[in-house]
């Protein structure tokens, strides 16, 4: 039988005052709505006990099994704001699929896609104000579901907890669009094969923080991680995945091999590319084809894609002590491409696709 989110309370505590002034300047997951929908599940029960509630504090034993052994995952999806004023959210059901592999994966309790997209979907509907209207603006929401047994041996835990929280966002890097540094780890590695690489789980996140923290200290954002396996295939980037555009019209991304997320905008990118004049490749590419590229010409433009990044173009790639700079171009392929996207998203464009549902 599908969850029904109760609302258990719809009270807004935040004054328009405050709203605007967050709005004016939101940054990414700063600020959180005054709500939240959350949803129990147990072996017994199943899913239970779902609902809309205020923004607050989850009780948690310290023996939680989440804080001990990382079985936990993640979403990110965002809900636009329309000129019309009406809300809108991309690929709901897609997150809600991934979500349930992820589950899968870190042996927790799958969430049926109805039931995500309902919770989603009921936080939304309550918190509908806090969906900023500004350019680049969005509500980005972060649904996730924890272990919550209290115990300390090694095994699944028995209780769980859905939650989604919601928090408006501007763009994630603070450059804004304009493009990234890039630290290619040669080092550390966020997953190997066999491992949880396809998975959004929060210990794959934990993994990629070191050469994060490498990455600042040379004057990068974000971190580009190679295969485990042989060190010389590229993965992704810490939160986002890899394209590079050729100069004949190729739109290139590393294949799906079990330890790379499977990117809702990727995917999105990919169908889409024969329909805005690009051969879409999945194939797996090697960091030094990729540096003979941009030195040869071959590789015109690189970016990084993701709900948070959007399409974000690579202006550099530092291996070592070296950088590598991507060619400045006059139009830019990678933000055309990007436009293409938010023109869907947020409904300025048409969506042959199926992928935009009103709230
Ligand atoms: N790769 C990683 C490691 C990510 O964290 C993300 C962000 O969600 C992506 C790729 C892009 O996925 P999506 O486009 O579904 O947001
Ligand atoms: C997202 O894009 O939704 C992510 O989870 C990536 C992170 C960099 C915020």
């Amino acid at each position: 039988m599908a969850l029904e989110f109760t609302v258990r309370d719809d009270q807004q505590y935040t004054d328009q005052a405050r709203l605007d002034e967050i709005f004016a300047n939101p940054g990414f997951g700063d600020h959180f709505t005054d709500h939240m929908a959350v949803a129990t599940w147990t072996k017994e029960k199943d899913w239970h006990d779902a609902g809309v509630v205020r923004y607050g504090s989850l009780a948690s034993d310290p023996a939680s099994a989440v804080f001990h052994y990382a079985q936990e995952i993640f979403e990110g999806l965002k809900a636009y704001r329309r000129a019309d004023g009406s809300v809108w959210l991309f690929r709901p059901e897609a997150n809600g699929e991934r979500l349930r592999n992820s589950a899968a994966r870190l042996a927790l309790p799958q969430l049926p896609v109805e039931d995500f997209v309902a919770g989603v979907r009921a936080l939304v509907e309550v918190d509908q104000r806090w969906v900023p209207g500004g350019a680049e603006q969005s509500l980005y929401l972060r649904p996730f579901t924890i272990a919550n047994e209290n115990f300390l041996g090694v095994r699944a835990a028995h209780t769980a907890t859905f939650c989604v929280i919601a928090s408006p966002v501007g763009a994630y890097f603070k450059g804004g669009v304009s493009a990234v540094d890039i630290w290619v780890s040669l080092d550390s590695s966020r997953a190997g094969a066999g491992g949880t690489g396809a998975a959004k789980c929060g210990g794959n996140y934990a993994a990629s923080l070191q050469a994060t923290n490498e990455a600042y200290a040379h004057g990068c954002s974000q971190v580009l991680f190679l295969d485990a396996t042989d060190r010389s295939h590229i993965d992704e980037l810490g939160g986002m995945n890899f394209f590079v555009i050729t100069r004949d019209g190729q739109l290139v991304t590393p294949e799906l091999t079990g330890n790379i997320l499977p990117g809702i905008t990727r995917d999105s990118i990919l169908t889409m590319a024969p329909d805005i004049g690009f051969t879409p490749v999945e194939r797996r590419i090697t960091l030094q084809e990729v540096l003979d590229g941009i030195a040869d010409g071959s590789i015109v433009e690189a970016f990084a894609c993701g709900t948070a990044a959007v399409v974000t173009p690579i202006a550099s790639l530092t291996v070592r002590d070296q950088v590598h700079r991507l060619p400045e171009v006059a139009e830019s392929q990678s933000l055309d491409i990007r436009q293409r996207l938010v023109d869907i998203q947020y409904g300025r464009a048409e969506d042959p696709y199926g992928w935009t549902h009103k709230v």
